[in-house]
This record gives C-alpha cells, sequence and structure tokens, in this order.
C-alpha cells in the first residue's frame, strides 16, 4: 500500500470513534460469561456459538475481537448498514460490545462442511495469493486484529461482501479491502468464496 489516500470526514470520525472506543475497551475487562448471557438475542441469526448455519448470515465463532468491536461500532453508528443486523447493533453500549467480542471470538468454530473441487482449490490458493488476501488475512485465513477471518465462512454472505466491495456499497473503514479487489475478475470473485468457505 504506497501513496496517500484520501480519507473522507465521516470515515475519520468513525475511526477516531472507533479507537476511542477500543482504547475504553482495554481499561474495562471484558466478561465472556456476560457475553454469552447477551449473545442469546445474537444466536437466532448467526447460529449457536456464533456458528452461523444460514448460508446468508456470517459466522462470528472464532472472529479476531477487535473485528467484531469495530463492526459493532460501524453498524451503530450507521456506516455499516444492514436492515437486520443495523437495529440490533444501535441498542448495544460499549461494554456490551466489549462483552460480545469477548465472548464470540474464543467460541469454538465447527469446521465447514462445504467442499470444493480441486480445480477451484488450485485456483484459490494462487488467487488468495496473488491478491494478497494472505498478507492482510493472514497465511490461513484466519484474521488478525480489525481484519476478519474469511476461512470457513458463509459462502453466501463472502459472495456479497466481495461482490459489495467491488462496486463500492459495503462500508469499508480504510479503503484497502475495496482496493485489494478492484482488479479482480467476477469469475475470480464466485472461485474464491466457494474456496474460502470450504476451508477448515
Ligand atoms: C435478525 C438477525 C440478526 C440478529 C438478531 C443479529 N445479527 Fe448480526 N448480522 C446480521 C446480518 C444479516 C449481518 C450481515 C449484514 C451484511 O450482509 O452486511 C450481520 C452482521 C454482523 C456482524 C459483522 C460480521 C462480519 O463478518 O462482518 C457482527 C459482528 C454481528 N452481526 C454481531 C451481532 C451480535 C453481537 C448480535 C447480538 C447482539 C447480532 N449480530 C444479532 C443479522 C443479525
Ligand atoms: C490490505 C489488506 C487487505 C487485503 C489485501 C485484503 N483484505 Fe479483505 N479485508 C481487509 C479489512 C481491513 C477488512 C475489514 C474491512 C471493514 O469492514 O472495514 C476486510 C474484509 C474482508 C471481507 C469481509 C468479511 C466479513 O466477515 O465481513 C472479505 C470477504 C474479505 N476481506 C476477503 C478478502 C479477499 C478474498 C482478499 C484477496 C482477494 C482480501 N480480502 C484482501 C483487509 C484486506
Amino acid at each position: 500500500m504506497t501513496g496517500q489516500r484520501f480519507i473522507p470526514p465521516q470515515t475519520a470520525a468513525a475511526l477516531f470513534a472507533a479507537i476511542l472506543i477500543c482504547s475504553s475497551f482495554v481499561s474495562s475487562a471484558a466478561d465472556a460469561g456476560a457475553g454469552r448471557n447477551k449473545a442469546q438475542v445474537c444466536i437466532a441469526c448467526h447460529g449457536p456459538g456464533g456458528n452461523s448455519i444460514v448460508p446468508t448470515m456470517p459466522s462470528l465463532a472464532g472472529q479476531p475481537k477487535q473485528f467484531i468491536t469495530t463492526q459493532l461500532v460501524m453498524f451503530r453508528e450507521g456506516n455499516r448498514k444492514d436492515p437486520q443486523m443495523s437495529p440490533v447493533a444501535a441498542n448495544l453500549s460499549n461494554t456490551d460490545m466489549n462483552d460480545l467480542a469477548e465472548y464470540f471470538s474464543r467460541e469454538p468454530i465447527t469446521p465447514s462442511a462445504r467442499r470444493t473441487d480441486a480445480a477451484n482449490i488450485t485456483a484459490g490458493q494462487r488467487l488468495t495469493a496473488e491478491y494478497h488476501c494472505v498478507s492482510c488475512h493472514g497465511p490461513a485465513l484466519k484474521g488478525q486484529q480489525h481484519i476478519p477471518r474469511i476461512a470457513g465462512q458463509q459462502r453466501d454472505y463472502l459472495l456479497k461482501q466481495l461482490q459489495g466491495f467491488k462496486a463500492g456499497t459495503r462500508f469499508d473503514m480504510d479503503g484497502n479491502m475495496t482496493a485489494a479487489v478492484q482488479a479482480l475478475p467476477d469469475s475470480a470473485v464466485a472461485i474464491l468464496a466457494d474456496y474460502l468457505s470450504a476451508l477448515k
């Protein structure tokens, strides 16, 4: 990533809010037990322990804690929007978000039951290296800090998000992800969603 990028003021404000909230998270200890209780409302959509069983719903189990808190803040502040998720996030306090992130980040991941064919595995490995997915999402694509785990995520959800980044409709706090997929052909987007969702 080279060169200076213009950060729109709205994004800068959201980032500032996220940093402020994340640093206040550090001082107050998160409570995974409280998070488990608060998560009862989430599992109706995100699945037991945050392991989604619905193709359009993202799994939350094993996501990096910072990724979960950041996304919740973005939904609450109205930067990222979704008709189902936004109303839920609107009612969460910083403590709630902290506890929920602590809980879901520690939940064991149910390995994906999906399979893909050998050709897609070869193509997926080539694409994730060529387009630097592994540099940010990690060598096993399990995420780190504010960057999500994409290995084993639901296929339909991955497809929607990748198409959204390409079209510029999925909110992206630093523009890195949008930039990363611009050169990807549509055929590669479909292969990636298939490949990633079958990763264990
Ligand atoms: C009525 C269904 C519903 C409920 C209840 C719900 N969510 Fe969601 N959530 C969604 C949908 C749908 C998305 C994906 C939105 C999109 O496509 O961008 C989402 C996205 C998310 C994301 C971003 C995941 C990612 O990989 O980018 C997080 C984090 C999240 N939800 C946390 C929670 C938490 C915590 C709760 C409980 C307090 C909760 N959700 C309750 C439907 C729901
Ligand atoms: C320069 C770093 C970077 C690169 C390269 C990158 N990503 Fe990302 N990716 C991110 C960040 C940061 C986010 C979170 C963006 C946000 O929500 O603001 C993200 C989000 C995503 C999401 C959304 C997942 C979810 O749960 O919401 C998908 C899918 C994804 N990336 C796939 C890929 C793929 C596939 C590639 C390679 C073609 C790739 N990324 C390359 C940094 C990167």
